[in-house]
Formats: C-alpha cells, sequence, structure tokens
C-alpha cells in the first residue's frame, strides 16, 4: 500500500489499524437485514468500490422486516397522539388538568386564542417538555426563581409586554438578539419575566440527581385543582430595571467549573441506579470505541431504534462516554451545580436548563434555515445518502479522534476505507487485539462467531469486500473542515488528512436533491434538523440532545431514528435502497411517505407560529412559578 511510505511510518499504521478496528467492529456489530449480506459469494474484486451502480428498484423487498413493523407502530402512536387534539379553550383546559394535576395558568383562554389565530395544532402532550423543565423549580422558593434570573449576566427581560436584554459578550449576542426578538413577538400577551439566558453553545446545568428529586418530590406535593373561586386568575409584576446602569444591580454569578472530561460531571444528573452511574468511567480513548458486536443496541427492536428516548439517553448508554465528541472532549465546558433557571436551545437529558426553539431555527439565515424552497419532487432525487459537515462534535485530538461521532460515521459511509478495512484485515486485528484476545474483533481473523451474535453469517473477506461495493452505490458523505487540535493548517489536519478528504459546502438546497439526510451531532445538537424536516428529503436523525419539539415528532413517523453507535445505518440504508447484490429490493415507497408526513406535519406544528404558542405557554408558566403566590394561580373559567 502507497500509504506506507509516508514518513512517520509507525504512528500513521497505528491510526490505520485503529480506524480499520472502528469500522470492523462496526460491521461486526451490524443489524440483522444486513447479517444476511455476510453468506453471499465472494464478489471478484472486493474491495474496489464498482463504478456501475447496481439497481435493486426491481428486487422484491424482504418480507417481514422488522422495519416494517416499527413503521406500522408508529402511524399507530401518532394517531393516538392526533386523536387528543382539542378544539376549544374549554377542552384544551379539562385536558390540562388531566394531565398536569393543576388550574391551567392566568390568561390560559388567550393562550388558546393565541393558539387558534395561528392554526395551532392544539395537543396538551406537545407541551410535556415544558412540564419536564419547569417542575423542580416549584421545590425552591419563587423569589429565589426570580432574584437569580434577574441577575444573571445573559437576561431577556419582558415588562408590560415590552422586552430589554442584557449581555456582556460580543459573541453570546446573535443568540441573545435572536430569542429577545422571539419573545418579543408574544410580549404582547406575555406577564413580566426576567429569562437568564445560555449564550453558549454547549449545556451548562447539571444538578445532581437527589438534589432535584426532591424538588420533584415537592412539586408533586404542591400539585391540585384549586376551586375557581379560590384563584388568583392574574399575574403580578415585576419591578423596573435599571437600564441606564445594568451593573448597579445585583448579580448573580453561580459557579462555572471550566474542567474536563465531561463524562464524570454529567453523569451525577443520572438516577443512581441507572447504568451510567454504574458504569466504569474510562479514561483512555486511544483505543477502538466500545462497540460490542454480540448485542443490539439495548431496547432495540431487531436492531432498530424503538424507543426514542432510550436510545438517546447517555444516562441508559453509558458507552457514549466513549462514542461521542461531548464526552471526549467538549470544545468548552463550563458546568455548574447550582441549580437556576437557565434557558437555552438543546441540552442532554441530564441538564437542568429550561428549553427555548433554538435561536437557530428563527434565523433567516440560510444555513440553518435551507433558504427558500424545500427541493423537488422525490422522484427526481438521487437514490442516495448525502452528508456534508465539518469534523466538529469537540476538540478532537490525535489521540482520540476516532471516539467522535462525525468521524466514525464518515468512515462508515467511505467505501474505500471499508475496503482497505478488509485487506489490513487480518493485521489490524493481530496487531491490536490485546493478547488475552477479549475484544470481540479477534472472531473476525478467526471466522468464529460469539456464542451471542445476532448474525449467524461468517464474516469472510467477501463480506467486507461487498459491503465496500454496495455502500459505494449510495453513500457521498465527506467533512468539509477537519478542524483538528491543534490546527495549523486549517481546513486540513495532520493527523486525519491520511483518512478523510476535505470537499466543498454543498449548501442545503443541493443537498436536498439526493433522497437520504443522516443528522449527526456537532458540538451540540445540529441546527439544520428543523430545516431537514421542512425538506422533500427523508431526514435520518442520531442525537444525544433535546429540544424542544420532541414530544410533537413521531420516530419512523416523521424522521428515521438511528442509534449513536451506527450500528443500525446500513440496515437502515438496506431496507430502504435496497441491495442488487444481495438480490434485496429497497422500499423506496416508504421512504418517500415518511420524507413526506414528516414535511407536512412539520408544516403544521413546526413553524414560527408554533415557536411563538410554546415560547408563550413557557412563559406563561415560568412566570407563576416565579410568583409568591403560584399556589393558587390559575385561569378562572367562568359557567
Ligand atoms: C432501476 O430500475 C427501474 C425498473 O427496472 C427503472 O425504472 C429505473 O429507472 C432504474 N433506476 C436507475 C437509477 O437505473
Ligand atoms: C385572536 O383573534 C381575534 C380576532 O381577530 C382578536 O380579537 C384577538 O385579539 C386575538 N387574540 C390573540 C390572543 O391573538
Ligand atoms: C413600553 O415602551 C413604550 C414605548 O417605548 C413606553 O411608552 C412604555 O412606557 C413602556 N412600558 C413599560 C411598562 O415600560
Ligand atoms: C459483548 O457482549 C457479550 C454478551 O453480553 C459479552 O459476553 C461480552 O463479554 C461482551 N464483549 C465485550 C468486549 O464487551
Ligand atoms: C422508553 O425509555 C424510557 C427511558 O428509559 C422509559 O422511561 C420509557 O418507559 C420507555 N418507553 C416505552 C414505551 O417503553
Ligand atoms: C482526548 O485526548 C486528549 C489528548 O491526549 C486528552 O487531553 C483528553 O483528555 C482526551 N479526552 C479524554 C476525555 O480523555
Ligand atoms: C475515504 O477513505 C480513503 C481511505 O482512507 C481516503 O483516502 C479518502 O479521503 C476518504 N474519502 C473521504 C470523502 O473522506
Amino acid at each position: 500500500m502507497a500509504l506506507i511510505s509516508a514518513p512517520s511510518l509507525r504512528s500513521r499504521f497505528t491510526q490505520l489499524v485503529i480506524l480499520a478496528l472502528f469500522i470492523l467492529s462496526a460491521l461486526w456489530f451490524f443489524t440483522p437485514s444486513f447479517a444476511d449480506v455476510r453468506q453471499l459469494p465472494v464478489p471478484s474484486a472486493p474491495h474496489q468500490p464498482s463504478s456501475a451502480a447496481p439497481n435493486a428498484t426491481h428486487l422484491p423487498p424482504k418480507p417481514n422486516h422488522p422495519i416494517s413493523h416499527l413503521l406500522a407502530r408508529a402511524d399507530a402512536d401518532f394517531a393516538a397522539l392526533l386523536a387528543k387534539e382539542t378544539h376549544n379553550v374549554h377542552d384544551a383546559a379539562e385536558a390540562y388538568r388531566r394531565r398536569r394535576g393543576r388550574q391551567p395558568p392566568p390568561h390560559f383562554d388567550q393562550w388558546v386564542a393565541f393558539a387558534q389565530n395561528h392554526s395551532a395544532v392544539i395537543v396538551e402532550d406537545f407541551f410535556d417538555r415544558i412540564y419536564a423543565d419547569l417542575a423542580p423549580f416549584w421545590g425552591v422558593p419563587a423569589s429565589q426563581v426570580r432574584d437569580q434570573a434577574r441577575g444573571f449576566v445573559h437576561r431577556i427581560s419582558v415588562r408590560g409586554g415590552n422586552v430589554t436584554k442584557r449581555t456582556d459578550i460580543e459573541g453570546g449576542r446573535v443568540w441573545v438578539d435572536l430569542w429577545a426578538d422571539l419573545v418579543a413577538s408574544v410580549a404582547e400577551w406575555c406577564p413580566d419575566v426576567d429569562l437568564a439566558v445560555n449564550v453558549m453553545d454547549e449545556s451548562r446545568v447539571v444538578v445532581p440527581w437527589e438534589e432535584v428529586d426532591g424538588y420533584m418530590g415537592k412539586e408533586r406535593e404542591s400539585r391540585r385543582i384549586v376551586p375557581t373561586e379560590e384563584l388568583r386568575p392574574y399575574y403580578g409584576r415585576l419591578g423596573r430595571l435599571n437600564s441606564k446602569d445594568a451593573k448597579a444591580e445585583a448579580l448573580f454569578e453561580p459557579e462555572f467549573g471550566s474542567y474536563g472530561p465531561y463524562w464524570p460531571l454529567a453523569v451525577v444528573g443520572c438516577p443512581p441506579d441507572s447504568p451510567a452511574r454504574k458504569a466504569y468511567i474510562e479514561t483512555d480513548f486511544s483505543t477502538p470505541p466500545p462497540l460490542n458486536g454480540s448485542v443490539y443496541p439495548k431496547g432495540s427492536h431487531e436492531g432498530y431504534v424503538q424507543n426514542w428516548t432510550l436510545a438517546t439517553s447517555p444516562c441508559d448508554n453509558p458507552d457514549l462516554q466513549g462514542l461521542h465528541g461531548t464526552f471526549v472532549e467538549p470544545i468548552s465546558i463550563a458546568n455548574t451545580k447550582t441549580f437556576f433557571p437557565l434557558f437555552g436551545g438543546s441540552k442532554l437529558p441530564m441538564n437542568n436548563e429550561i428549553l427555548l426553539p433554538a435561536a437557530m431555527y428563527w434565523t433567516d439565515d440560510p444555513f440553518y434555515s435551507g433558504g427558500q424552497g424545500h427541493g423537488g419532487a422525490w422522484a427526481e432525487k438521487k437514490d442516495q445518502v448525502i452528508w456534508r459537515g465539518a469534523a466538529s462534535g469537540g476538540r478532537n485530538k490525535e489521540e482520540n479522534w476516532t471516539r467522535f461521532q462525525r468521524h466514525r460515521f464518515v468512515s462508515m459511509m467511505n467505501a474505500t476505507s471499508v475496503g482497505l478495512a478488509e485487506t489490513g484485515e487480518q493485521q489490524a486485528v493481530n496487531f491490536a487485539v490485546p493478547a488475552d484476545g477479549a475484544y470481540d474483533l479477534a472472531a473476525l481473523a478467526t471466522p468464529a462467531e460469539p456464542a451471542t451474535a445476532p448474525a449467524t453469517a461468517k464474516a469472510g473477506k467477501g463480506g467486507l469486500g461487498a459491503l465496500a461495493d454496495w455502500i459505494a452505490t449510495w453513500a457521498d458523505a465527506a467533512f468539509v473542515h477537519l478542524l483538528c487540535f491543534p490546527d495549523p493548517s486549517p481546513p486540513h489536519c495532520s493527523y486525519t488528512d491520511f483518512y478523510y478528504s476535505v470537499h466543498k459546502a454543498l449548501p442545503m438546497m443541493k443537498q436536498y436533491a439526493y433522497k437520504y439526510l443522516p443528522d449527526i451531532d456537532g458540538n451540540s445538537f445540529s441546527g439544520r434538523y428543523r430545516a431537514f424536516l421542512f425538506s422533500t428529503s427523508l431526514p435520518i436523525k442520531a442525537t444525544i440532545y433535546q429540544e424542544w419539539h420532541d414530544s410533537r415528532l413521531v420516530a419512523w413517523k416523521h424522521f428515521v431514528p438511528m442509534d449513536n453507535t451506527f450500528s443500525d445505518v446500513y440496515g437502515i440504508m438496506e431496507y430502504f435502497v435496497g441491495n442488487a447484490g444481495m438480490g434485496v429490493g429497497g422500499h423506496d415507497a416508504e421512504a418517500e411517505r415518511i420524507a413526506r408526513e414528516g414535511r407536512e406535519w412539520a408544516e403544521r406544528v413546526l413553524r414560527r407560529e408554533d415557536m411563538r404558542v410554546y415560547v408563550l405557554r413557557l412563559l406563561m408558566e415560568y412566570a407563576r412559578v416565579g410568583d409568591g403566590e403560584r399556589e393558587i394561580m390559575g385561569w378562572r373559567e367562568e359557567g
């Protein structure tokens, strides 16, 4: 191989070996439908991707595929959700009382009118996020909530329907401006509030689970349906702000620690009996990623995501500590254990932020919004995956870049990499497998099967070669910047140049010429997701981040969910595009349907109007929880 003549031969070879290992491990950890591929005959030139793309459209699809089962279940789940829609203030209030165990907040009738004036679909469950985020604040004094928010350095305030903002850093201004604009769009109906806002990409508050559990207990105790005559049906006013001299006001300055790594700081937010709290804390990220080919992802349906909450939860999947840049080495950590009401655009399940729609969802910047137009007809699109992005995810370094999610994904989409892994296979495995043979990949060198392997096939060389050939027919993924640390030669990188080429960025509109749009977390959540949902192509989503819209999107109905290991990606693609070499047809009509229904749903519940409806409800609840008389505040339903 030409690459062996490279100057620092040994270190590069070591890295090639690691790369080969992580691809192999991903393959070994494959999904059931792909398993069959391995049983088929060895193609003649296994690691050379073939130029003629085989056409699987005329072949019969595999019957009883697990994904077909998941699609049917998603239809039923979604129908059940939609059946809860309410159409007048009385029914909306009843649904509220049933789900929340309290009276709706004051001016609830105005909120319903606002939602109806903007043609919003009113399903109480769509607002679950608000209640999950705010519940623990019922466990601390209302005055504490108010004072902390008012004193925070980055702040948006509403007084008598006027919006003001305070921030001390240039960089923070973009987010603060966008959010202030979003708040201003509902300020006319909004009570007085102060919002402390997070101006960084990463989420920042992790309060120990035990402490939050105590607050949650108080919230449950305080919950009751206050009789109508006892209700206080209005909001209080907050004191005037000193707009001339912000410094003259008392500052609330929680202590932010900025040392890593992040995983040990984050797991304190998980329940004590969760897998994450019990897991060994990894410290060495120079070894191959911890993918175990003998087991399906936890809670999956035959290898495919069936519980999106579970699949995206680091508390339930401690291996994510070594598979995601957020935990391996984030760009910045400014973490606090102090419980206070900080608003942000996304968070991990163990964070305590209160979510607003992400600021980039409110902007018109085509980088995030995709610009005007959402792509053409399905039939005219390429039957392919397209992915372009920066090698972000955290501070990727020579020692640990193989653990970063985008690196792992782009390698798995690279037919040449997969083919090379095959030629280096014997050596690679011998080189890196510990002497005690503990790493499962040893199985690839001596095609024996782990006893519990979901697959029955043997991993011969032909299996990988055939895989590479097939990947070449549908995958087009590349970095546009290698973003390394240190970074003397951007967009290139001394230690990853060898594995990745740098391609030109592709505007979102051009990406819509492809049917399949994987969406992979960057430094935090991926800001293009909303645009992808509005497009006429199909988003395939993996993430560990939560967002405002989570309870209004149904996995397999509006988007295709993917495990954070990506162990299911080949199975997903085989289901949709088929695999001519293996005699398996695809499910193009199903892909088209999810793309269409996801888009139609986005046009009903993810519009800018829907963000406003969400934010108005959020701020009404937030104002109540910060009011000394919150226990008796509520909307007084007449008649
Ligand atoms: C694949 O085959 C179908 C039916 O045989 C044909 O209509 C379609 O145009 C072909 N697609 C490509 C990309 O060759
Ligand atoms: C809703 O629309 C009606 C009729 O246009 C208007 O009178 C009312 O003020 C609106 N209310 C809200 C909260 O938007
Ligand atoms: C809101 O702004 C308007 C126009 O600047 C001003 O007249 C009004 O007094 C302000 N209201 C409050 C409560 O600050
Ligand atoms: C993989 O999972 C199997 C079955 O649970 C287990 O026996 C084996 O030790 C695991 N291997 C590794 C390397 O963790
Ligand atoms: C999905 O997983 C979450 C988190 O583990 C769990 O609380 C929930 O009950 C699960 N949902 C279903 C339908 O199994
Ligand atoms: C990733 O590698 C860098 C460089 O060796 C190291 O400083 C950092 O601590 C690593 N991350 C973790 C979580 O070990
Ligand atoms: C695919 O992998 C090969 C071999 O590692 C590498 O040379 C090439 O640059 C990669 N392609 C992309 C788009 O990253």
